[in-house]
Order: structure tokens, then sequence, then C-alpha cells
């Protein structure tokens, strides 16, 4: 098979790419991103080196590149992971999401279905479904309901996908998973931004009063499920993907405060994100009875992992923090750096 993995520079896209070529098969696999804030090639360090792997840098918004690469590389297989993904960014300046988010994705599934892709995976979320009250799980009937611009963006990407499956066929399976944690996890994020705060000894901003609900999901087993679908997903289907590891994010930052043996006291309270949906929780029945599919970790493990992974890379989130990163791709891209979203081609 020869998978196009869109936002392959990017958390679970890089982790996906390693998990493919970490299975030995004769496969390859082509990383399509254009390389935003949010990309970045050291997450694949160790990669360049496998002949399997190859890297375009690109913009799915760029409909005559996607058919060119689509077309050069004899793309069989779509996992489409490509989009701007923070919630609180969304609220700041919504406009990029609807652009790559929704538009990207229609030119990916326009494209795709002109090449003829054989099988697309539509990475999707949770969030699509908006927030639960004290009891329940999402499934994949629960009705569509997102809150912020960024998961309407993804609630619009995933109807498209449904519209090109049923108007004209196109293999499309659709994940939806809850919040993800493990290694090369950008530090915008609630647990490696608080892992990085604490080690510098900065404070820890729990928005409101810290008792929304998440339910964690290590990336790596997200990554095996999203394979799995890739290979054995019943084309139009949905599949919920989630860690059965739900917890009040005011826990989880005490939890990794004393993991990382420093004072309760550097938590602080801040205003709340606006439209702050209150729980996820998912039910992963189909996925776990249809496909054999089971988170592999407990939550206690995944986040030791975690922290020790944080730990032992810290010049990897130093340099994202400290901007040094961009710097590196200001000399390796020229003029176009990685907040530019115009797109270029590499
Ligand atoms: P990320 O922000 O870490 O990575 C996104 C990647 O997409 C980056 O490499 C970026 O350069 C690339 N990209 C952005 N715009 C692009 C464009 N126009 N063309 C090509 N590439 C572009 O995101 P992530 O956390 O790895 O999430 C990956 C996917 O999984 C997203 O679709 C997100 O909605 C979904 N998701 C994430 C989580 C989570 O917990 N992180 C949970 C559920 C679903
Ligand atoms: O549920 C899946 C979603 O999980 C994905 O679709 C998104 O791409 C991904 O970013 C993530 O969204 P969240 O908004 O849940 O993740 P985030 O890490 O931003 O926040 C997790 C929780 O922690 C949320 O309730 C907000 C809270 N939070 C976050 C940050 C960054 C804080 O309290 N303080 C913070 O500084």
């Amino acid at each position: 098979m020869r998978i196009l993995v869109t936002g392959g520079a990017g958390f679970i896209g890089s982790n996906y790419i390693r998990h493919v070529l970490a299975h030995g098969r004769d496969e390859r696999v082509l990383n399509f991103d254009l390389l935003t804030y949010a990309g970045n090639l050291e997450n694949l360090a160790g990669c360049e080196d496998d002949p399997r792997y190859g890297f375009r840098r690109g913009d799915i918004r760029d409909r005559a590149f996607v058919r060119e690469v689509l077309a050069d590389e004899r793309i069989d297989a779509v996992v489409h992971f490509a989009a701007e993904s923070h919630v609180d960014r969304s609220v700041e300046g919504p406009e990029v999401f609807v652009s790559t988010n929704v538009l990207g994705t229609e030119i990916l599934l326009e494209e795709s279905r002109a090449a003829q892709v054989a099988r697309f995976v539509m990475v999707s979320t949770d969030e699509v479904y908006g927030s639960l009250g004290p009891e329940g799980k999402f499934t994949e009937d629960t009705p569509l309901a997102p809150n912020s611009p960024y998961a309407a963006s993804k609630a619009a990407a995933d109807l498209l996908c449904r519209a090109f499956h049923r108007t004209f066929g196109l293999p499309v399976m659709i994940t939806r998973c809850s919040n993800n944690y493990g290694p090369y996890q950008f530090p915008e994020k609630l647990i490696p931004l608080m892992i990085a705060n604490a080690l510098e000894d900065k404070p820890l901003p729990v928005y409101g009063d810290g008792q929304q609900v998440r339910d964690w999901l290590w990336v790596e087993d997200h990554c095996r499920a999203v394979d799995l679908v890739l290979r054995r997903g019943e084309p139009g289907r949905i599949y919920n993907i989630g860690g059965c590891n739900e917890m009040p994010n005011l826990e989880l930052v005490t939890m990794l405060v004393d993991r990382l043996g420093k004072s309760r006291d550097l938590i602080t309270h801040v205003t709340d994100r606006p439209g702050h949906d209150r729980r996820y929780a998912i039910d992963a029945d189909r996925i776990m009875s249809e496909l054999g599919w089971a988170p592999s970790l407990e939550f206690r493990e995944g986040l030791a992992a975690t922290v020790d992974w944080y730990l032992a890379n810290r010049p990897w989130w130093e340099k994202i923090r400290s901007g040094e990163y961009r710097e590196y791709y200001a000399r390796m891209y020229g003029d176009r750096g990685p907040d530019d979203a115009t797109g270029t081609r590499s």
C-alpha cells in the first residue's frame, strides 16, 4: 500500500508514521505537511533514513499540488490528520480553522476521489458531539453539537466525508477519538504545557474550577486504532476511540505536580475558556467488538511514560518554547517560516 499521511509532522501524525514504519511492512508512507507552527520535522528524527518514508511540504488547500502528489506517488490510501487542532486558538481566530479543516478536507476528498484512492481515513474528534452532563458517553449515533469553532470545523469536515461516501462512493471511514497524550505533543496542550511550566517553576493555569473531565487516550493506542480502521474498517462507518480514562483536569494537574516533585502552590485558577465543554466520555464498543481494538495502558503508566519522555527530551520542547525551531525552518525553507499558512512546496 502507498499511504499519504497528512499532518504527519504534528503530534499524532508523527506517532502514526513511526507506528506504521515500526511494523515493518513493505509500504510507502508519504508525509504531506505544511509545517505550520505545530508541524515539526524533529518529531520524525530517524525516519528520514527509512527508504519507505518520504516528505513533501505542502498545503492541503493547494488543490493543484495535492493532485500532483497523489498522482506522482500513486497513492492508494489517505490518512488525514492535518488540521488546526487547538481549541483556544480557534477562539482567538476561527478563520484558519474553517479554511484548513473544512476547505482543506473538501479538496483532499475531491482529489482523492479523482485519483481513485481506495481507502480514506478522516481523523476526527469527540468534540463534534459537544458536551456531556455527569452521566453517559458519546456513541457514534450521538447527534453532532459542536461548541467551539474548532469543533464546528471538524464536524463540517466529517459531514463532507459522509457526503463524499454517500454521493460518490468514496471509501471514507471517520474516527472520533478523545484527548491524546504522549511523546511529541506540542506544549500548548494541557499535559505538556503543565509539565514544561512545572519544570520551570512557572504557574500552572487551570481554566475555571478545573472540574472539566477529559478521557485520556495514549497516543500509541490511538495510532493502532487508526491503522486498524485503515486496513479493516468498513467504508462509510464511524469509529469512536477512547482511553477509558476519565479524569477532571485539576486531578490530572495535581498528579503531574506530585510526580514531578513540585509544589501544588504552582496551580493557579485562571479565567475559564469561553464555551468550555464540561465533560467528554467515549463509548468505544464498536471498534472493540468489530475490530478487536482495546487500550493497552493504564493512565498512570501512560502518564509516567509521558513525564519521563518530556524529562528525557527537554531540548525538544525548550526549542519550541524559545522559538528556536522557527529559525531552523527559516534556514530550511527560506522566507517561509512555520507560521506562514499560505502554503509552499517541497
Ligand atoms: P497538531 O496540531 O499537533 O498537528 C497538525 C499537523 O497538521 C501539523 O503538522 C501541521 O503542520 C499540519 N497542518 C496544518 N495545516 C495544514 C495544511 N493546511 N496543510 C498541510 N498540513 C497542515 O495536531 P494533532 O494533535 O496531532 O491532531 C491531529 C489530528 O487529530 C487533527 O485532525 C485533530 O483534529 C485530531 N484530533 C486530535 C486530538 C488530540 O488530542 N490531539 C484528539 C482528537 C482528534
Ligand atoms: O477531545 C479531543 C480534543 O482534545 C482534540 O480534538 C483537540 O485537537 C485537542 O487539542 C484536545 O482538545 P482540548 O481542548 O480538550 O485539549 P487541551 O489540551 O487544550 O485542554 C484539555 C483540558 O484542559 C480542557 O478542558 C482545557 C483545559 N486546559 C487547557 C490548557 C491548555 C486548562 O485548564 N489549562 C490550559 O492551560
